[in-house]
């Protein structure tokens, strides 16, 4: 088997190759990706060592490149996770989401067309089903549940399921999709809640709560997700979507407060900003069809893997601060400066 994975040297593209190779030794894999601000090579250190392993720097955008990869490389399976993934960001910038998560999407699907595939598998995510109220805990997102987005960058991830799901309809591309929820783990970018907050906590920073912090975010540890993609690219059935997440609920606030007790800090650090625009309230996955059909369960519980988290970025702290003293400061700045 030869594994195209896009976005490989992000958060959880890097986990899903660490997972592959180490599960299959005998398979190949190749990593296509951009580099932008979020991808980076001592993400991939360790795995870039291993003759299984191959890189290329491209933009799946870029049509011309990506077929010539294809041609070259025959890859039999690609898992795309590229894309641009952080929804402060599409508030302030939506176009390169249109242009990553929108184009790239349908230039590896023609790609996959005319080259040929046994399985293409697009990365989405739950936001595509828009927020469920705070006074409904019995509701969650099937597989069913109508798409309704709130950001460009959930209205993007959005369009480009609807363009895998056309190719299958259309072509007959071999496609499949997941949905999963907020991941958290090893080699997270610092500008997504736990490793912000994380990292803020540890050199005494204020920690920025949106709103009143009450949103809830249903928390999944990243190699579980790594997972149930390995599953559904192996013995999952074409044309279908599949919701994963673990049943791990939690408040934003209560995500902090955790944060800070497990560094022995005070609560005294948080401090309430202005809220996101558009801000979905509640996200929550019923894992139903997953767990039926495939056979899969999360094995990590929130109040393990925020320790075996915090541990990581406490053994890898030369990862982050390489990225939070670069250009992160003037992101850094610009989103929270005077908010
Ligand atoms: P990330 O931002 O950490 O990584 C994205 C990677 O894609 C980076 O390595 C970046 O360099 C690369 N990339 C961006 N534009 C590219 C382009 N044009 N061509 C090639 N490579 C490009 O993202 P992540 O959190 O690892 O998310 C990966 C995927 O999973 C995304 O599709 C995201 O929508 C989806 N997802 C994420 C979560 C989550 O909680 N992080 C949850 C559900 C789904
Ligand atoms: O649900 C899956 C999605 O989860 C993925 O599709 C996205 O790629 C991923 O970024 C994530 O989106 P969120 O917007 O939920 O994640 P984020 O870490 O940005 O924010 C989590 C919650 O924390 C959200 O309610 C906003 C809040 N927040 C975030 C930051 C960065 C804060 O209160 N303060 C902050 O500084």
């Amino acid at each position: 088997m030869k594994i195209l994975v896009t976005g490989g040297a992000g958060f959880i593209g890097s986990n899903f190759i660490y997972h592959m190779l180490d599960t299959y030794p005998e398979y190949e894999i190749l990593c296509l990706d951009a580099l932008t601000y979020a991808g980076n090579m001592e993400t991939l250190a360790e795995v870039a060592k291993s003759p299984k392993f191959k890189f290329y720097k491209g933009d799946i955008a870029d049509r011309e490149f990506v077929y010539d990869l294809f041609e070259k490389e025959k890859p039999n399976v690609v898992v795309n996770f590229a894309a641009e993934s952080h929804v402060d960001r599409s508030i302030d910038n939506p176009g390169i989401f249109l242009q990553t998560n929108i184009l790239g999407t349908g230039v590896l699907l023609d790609a996959c067309r005319k080259y040929g595939i046994d399985r293409y598998h697009q990365v989405s995510t739950d936001e595509v089903y828009g927020d469920l109220p705070l006074d409904r805990p019995d509701l969650f997102f099937t597989e069913e549940t109508p798409i309704h987005t709130s950001s460009p960058y959930s209205a993007s991830k959005a369009a480009s399921d609807l363009l895998v799901q056309s190719y299958y309809r259309t072509f007959k591309v071999p496609v499949t999709i997941s949905r999963c929820s907020n991941n958290y783990g090893p080699y997270h970018f610092p500008e997504k809640l736990i490793p912000l907050m994380i990292a803020n906590a540890l050199n005494d920073k204020e920690l920025p709560v949106y709103g009143k912090g009450e949103n809830v975010r249903d928390w999944l540890y990243v190699l579980d997700h790594c997972k149930a993609i390995d599953l559904i690219i192996h013995k999952g059935k074409v044309g279908e979507v599949y919701n994963i997440g673990g049943h791990n609920e939690r408040t934003n606030l209560e995500v902090v407060k955790t944060v800070l007790k497990e560094l022995g800090k005070p609560e005294s650090l948080i401090r309430y900003v202005t809220d996101r625009p558009g801000h979905d309230m509640r996200y929550a996955i019923d894992p139903t069809k997953i767990s039926k059909e495939l056979g899969w369960e999360p094995t990590t519980a929130f109040d393990d893997g925020i320790k075996l988290t915090i541990k990581w970025y406490l053994d890898n702290k030369k990862w982050w601060e390489n990225i939070i003293s670069g250009e992160y400061q003037s992101y850094y700045e610009k989103m929270y400066g005077e908010r």
